[in-house]
């Protein structure tokens, strides 16, 4: 089977067994391995991608499900360090990350939902967080750096469009 699907811009024909989970392509013959595999059910988060701009568990998604999708892993939500995504900015800058493990996809996950919640409170963002697992920084943190990024684009954004992911 061929499957044929845009991957962080691009085009991608894979011909394997359609079976393969998404997470494995993108680490093993991408080498995008800011997607990472940790638990494989679907519980932690970590290999969280956006699959036509949905955040999606990317272990549980098999590859012959995309055809004709364009997935977007975080390697391709900004382009280098000076175009970083706001919320990676913004935990950067807030140093609201330890090891990293879990980083990637709660970017994935929560770059999704502020696209989408815009004047998310901050019930809405943890309750947006639930499927993403931190073993390290404290959830308080992460929802503190969140809470700022959005107003900070509130403040400075509201006429210029929703903000890109
Ligand atoms: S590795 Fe996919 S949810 Fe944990
Ligand atoms: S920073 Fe280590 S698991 Fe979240």
């Amino acid at each position: 089977m061929t499957v044929t699907f845009r991957l962080n811009g691009e085009d991608y024909r894979f011909r394997d067994d359609p079976m393969t989970p998404l997470v494995d392509i993108l680490r093993q013959e991408h080498f995008l391995t800011g997607t990472k595999a940790v638990c494989r059910e679907g519980f932690c988060g970590a290999c969280t991608v956006h699959v036509d701009g949905e955040a999606v568990p990317s272990c549980l998604k098999p590859v012959g499900l995309l055809h004709g999708c364009e997935v977007t892993t975080i390697e391709g939500l900004s382009s280098g360090q000076e175009a970083l995504h706001p919320l990676q900015a913004a935990f950067e800058a807030a140093d609201a990350v330890q090891c990293g493990m879990c980083f990637p996809g709660m970017v994935m996950s929560l770059s999704a939902f502020m696209r989408d919640n815009p004047g998310a409170c901050r019930a809405e963002i943890k309750s947006a967080m639930v499927g993403n697992i931190c073993r390290c920084t404290g959830y308080e943190r992460i929802v503190d750096t969140v809470v700022d990024c959005l107003d900070t684009h509130r403040q400075t954004t509201e006429t210029a469009g929703s903000m890109n992911v």
